[in-house]
């Protein structure tokens, strides 16, 4: 494994499905998972290693491939884990905001030579954090890989309970309206800001 951060503290619990249960992070420019692998925002730099990335996982039928000229249009959403040693882009994971309370996780892959060594869960964790930061509640993914997400505290929905805005997006997809993908959603934790506010009254 070469995720420092311990995430066990949660593994003991039941865990609290659809509930957030991995690490929580703040928010930031660049985060060191590990001595050698860094997650920061994507830049223009990024777009063509994260183009091939998806396309690689796209050929298989693993997610969803995205054209250069939508990456270019979504950049902004993007992080990317990056190894410090080489400068090599291993993994990549996009924020779409889609309604006032809801987000989405698109396009997120590790390259096949570094998964299973938790960069997938930390690029996740940075795009929860980032939604907690703009005070979403909740976060969608349409994927194949269930399990994963599951893993993460996501639970499964049925894609009638999205928003039909969405599906703005899908009638683009090459795969519609058969989509065989699987929706999972996540609370996010709620902040002071989303607490009751007590009613008003004339009383003094
Ligand atoms: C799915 C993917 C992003 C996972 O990234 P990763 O870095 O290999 O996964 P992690 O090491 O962070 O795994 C975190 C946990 O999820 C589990 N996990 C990983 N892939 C899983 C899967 N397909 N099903 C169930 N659990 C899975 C791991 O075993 C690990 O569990 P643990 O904490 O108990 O050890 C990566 O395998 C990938 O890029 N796949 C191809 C593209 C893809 O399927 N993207 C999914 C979004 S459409």
């Amino acid at each position: 494994m070469i995720l420092n951060r311990k995430c066990d503290s949660h593994s003991a619990e039941e865990p609290a499905v659809g509930r957030r249960l991995i690490f929580p992070l703040a928010p930031g420019p660049i985060h060191d998972i590990t001595p050698s692998a860094m997650i920061r925002k994507a830049t223009i730099r990024d777009v063509k290693a994260i183009h091939a990335l998806l396309q690689r996982y796209g050929a298989k039928g693993e997610l969803l491939p995205r054209p250069l000229s939508r990456l270019y249009d979504h950049l902004r959403d993007f992080r990317v884990c990056e190894d410090r040693s080489t400068g090599q882009m291993i993994g990549c994971c996009a924020l779409q905001f889609c309604w006032e309370d809801l987000a989405e996780i698109r396009s997120l892959a590790v390259h096949p030579e570094f998964r299973g060594r938790k960069i997938g869960a930390a690029l996740v964790a940075e795009a929860l954090a980032e939604a907690e930061s703009f005070r979403i509640k909740k976060v969608f993914t349409l994927t194949y890989r269930p399990g994963f997400f599951q893993k993460l505290g996501f639970r499964l929905i049925d894609r009638s309970e999205l928003p039909l805005k969405i599906w703005s997006d899908c009638m683009a997809c090459v795969k519609f309206p058969n989509c065989d993908e699987n929706a999972l959603i996540i609370d996010l934790a709620s902040s002071p800001d989303d607490q009751d506010i007590p009613p008003k009254t004339d009383q003094v």
